[in-house]
């Protein structure tokens, strides 16, 4: 992970690079730094251990300035967390460089340039890249052939910014299995690891593709492909605006996101369904055809959006009459696995731009699959780029590490996706509109749902001091336990498993005491029955259960049972809602906590590392 900024310029660039850093922290928060060549052609460097509000504060006690330098916010790889290991990396004072990725020959080249006489001062990978343009820069002093040459020696992922302070007023991109773009100014550029960091800047970015090098100057740009061939590659202008990052008064990006479902969902609806249809050309000029003839689908996808993809799963089957079968993307990626005829590939992915869901992306392309379908909430990542057919979730940027609104929004896209398929294997047209005024329905459901904050606020303190939780679902709503109890852990930092409730007395059930929170699931749909049954298993036990019922579903409070009542919604529709308290108890846990809850320890929004 990791994220990286550079500029080029005739200014100042140290407060355009940390506001940059600011926006890319989502990437990784463990340590930061920057670079500039000075007015005397100086590297100076700033790193500090902590947040990129530490890196702001020690650059306020002693600034630095110059018009060319590169930033970089850590999520550790290779070594721990700390200013040593922390980039900018500089080599004799010459070269600086900043790295997104893995080096993973790095050891075999760490042995050769200790035998050439360098010293190491970090544990990270990224150091031998560094040596070796030194190394290729004493052979050839243009440090664009220095880079070409040491790049040809790299195996695995990079993103590359370099600086040489004999060549000051150039910046050497590179862009190879993690994602880079170049930001245009006006006789100034910039690079980065998204649009996002560069929006106060510019709304004018070039995606550079696999294996590409940029060589920048202030007044001139030019990039190289993966066979050294200058290329052209095209402008696009953003629509984004720079005051996304804003919280609107919320205490977290986290609440915010969580509030602004409602908007979230009825965006990804727009245009996306028309007199009660819906639009399938928005899955891409192919998409009817494609459709037409898809015999089964397969899901990959990692974390939250795998399970957007194991509750879509069962509504393909359920409604639309296809089989599908859903993996995690870390375990397709390596796995042999038969495609079976016209069978459609769909990955889900909040970012597009998870190293393990891109490479599941790949493998699927040479496979013999019908068609690979993107799900993505954004617009320019690599993923969308790959795909022949993309759905856009128009959640907007979601910052919090946590992800919410992605994930409703993707639920919201896979259930149009199934009415789609479905349409040739028996969703007729009057059942498409009532999926299509059920979904529309939904923002407002969602409104009313999160009025009860209040309520799950005061459920969340009897969470706080506990190390573990259960949560419990069934059918479709297994997937959606799945989530909270994904929620949990990774804000609060609380060790939360979800069964299927079924599942209890084959083993978990050993686990209920009094000290055990187990948190459930209630829809009043055919398995209330059986799931009532589990929560007595549970009850017997002394386990203190909190459960999210359908207002219907005649289950009471009592000593032992917290009780949120939700009204009643169609059925399939409710794992788009019975999402949102769950959200909602995981934030005002952490919150009780006092967890870095927009930053959770150990973790980055977008993992663009294997
Ligand atoms: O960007 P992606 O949707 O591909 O990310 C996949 C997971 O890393 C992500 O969903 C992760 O599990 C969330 N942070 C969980 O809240």
């Amino acid at each position: 992970m990791c994220g990286i900024v550079g500029a080029v310029a005739q200014r100042d660039v140290s407060p355009i690079l940390l506001e940059g850093l600011k926006r890319l922290e989502y990437r990784g928060y463990d340590s930061a730094g920057l670079a500039i060549v000075d007015n005397e052609n100086v590297i100076q460097r700033i790193r500090v251990l902590g947040k990129v509000n530490q890196l702001q504060q020690e650059h306020d006690n002693s600034p630095l300035s110059g018009g060319t330098g590169i930033a970089h916010t850590r999520w550790a790889t290779h070594g721990k967390p700390s200013v040593s290991n922390a980039h900018p990396h500089i080599c004799r004072e010459k070269i600086a460089l900043v790295h997104n990725g893995i080096i993973e020959n790095h050891e075999s080249l760490r042995q050769q340039q200790k035998q050439a006489g360098f010293e190491f001062k970090s544990e990270t990978d990224t150091e031998v890249v560094v040596n070796g343009i030194y190394q290729a820069l004493q052979i050839n002093p243009d440090i664009l052939e220095a880079v070409f040459e040491t790049i040809t020696r790299l195996e695995g992922a990079y993103a590359l910014g370099v600086i040489n302070s004999d060549d000051p007023k150039r910046l050497i991109a590179v862009r190879k299995g993690s994602p880079l773009v170049i930001g245009i100014g006006i006789g100034e550029y910039f690079i980065a690891s998204d649009v996002f960091a560069l929006l106060p800047v510019t709304q004018r970015f070039i995606f550079l593709e696999e294996g590409d090098v940029a060589d920048i100057r202030r007044d001139s740009l030019v990039i190289y492909d993966k066979n050294r061939k200058v290329t052209e590659r095209p402008i696009n202008v953003s629509e984004l605006s720079a005051d996304v990052a804003d919280k609107a008064g919320y205490r977290h990006y986290m609440l915010k996101e969580i509030f602004s479902q409602p908007d979230a969902i009825a965006e990804s609806l727009k245009n996306r369904v028309d007199e009660d249809q819906v639009v399938i050309s928005e899955f891409g000029q192919n998409a009817e055809s494609v459709f037409s003839q898809v015999k089964a689908v397969k899901i990959v996808a990692c974390g939250t959006s795998y399970h957007a993809g194991l509750i879509a799963a069962g509504w393909m089957e359920e409604i639309a009459n296809i089989s599908c079968h859903v993996e995690i993307a870390s375990e397709f990626r390596y796995r042999k696995s038969v495609v079976t005829e016209s069978t459609l590939f769909v990955c889900i992915s909040q970012s597009g731009e998870t190293a393990d869901t891109l490479a599941a992306l790949q493998k699927a392309k040479q496979e013999p699959y019908i068609s690979t379908l993107a799900i993505c909430n954004v617009a320019e990542s690599t993923i969308t780029r790959e795909s022949e057919l993309v759905f856009l979730t128009h959640a907007g940027p979601e910052i919090g590490v946590a992800s919410t609104k992605a994930f409703t929004t993707q639920l919201v896209a896979l259930f149009l996706l199934v009415i789609a398929i479905g349409r040739n294997n028996g969703v007729s047209k009057e059942d498409e509109n009532i999926f299509v005024r059920q979904l529309e329905s939904l923002p407002g459901r969602v409104n009313q749902l999160l009025l009860h904050k209040d309520e799950i606020e005061a459920m969340a303190k009897n969470f706080a001091d506990k190390h573990h939780a259960l949560f419990l679902g069934r059918g479709s709503f297994l997937p959606v336990a799945m989530e909270g109890a994904l929620k949990l852990k990774e804000i609060s930092y609380i060790h939360a498993e979800a069964y299927a409730a079924g599942e209890l007395k084959h083993g978990p059930l050993a686990l209920v005491d009094k000290d055990m929170p187990v948190v459930a699931v209630a829809p009043n749909n055919h398995l209330l029955e059986k799931l009532k049954s589990n929560l007595q298993e549970v009850q017997a036990r002394e386990g203190k259960l909190f459960i999210f019922a359908d207002k219907n579903s005649e289950v009471e409070a009592s000593d032992s049972v917290v009780v949120l009542k939700i009204s009643t919604i169609y059925d399939f529709m409710a794992p788009i809602l019975y999402t949102v308290p769950l959200q909602l108890l995981a934030y005002y846990v952490a919150v009780i906590k006092g967890a870095d809850i927009d930053q959770p320890r150990n973790l980055a929004k977008s993992v663009t590392v294997e």
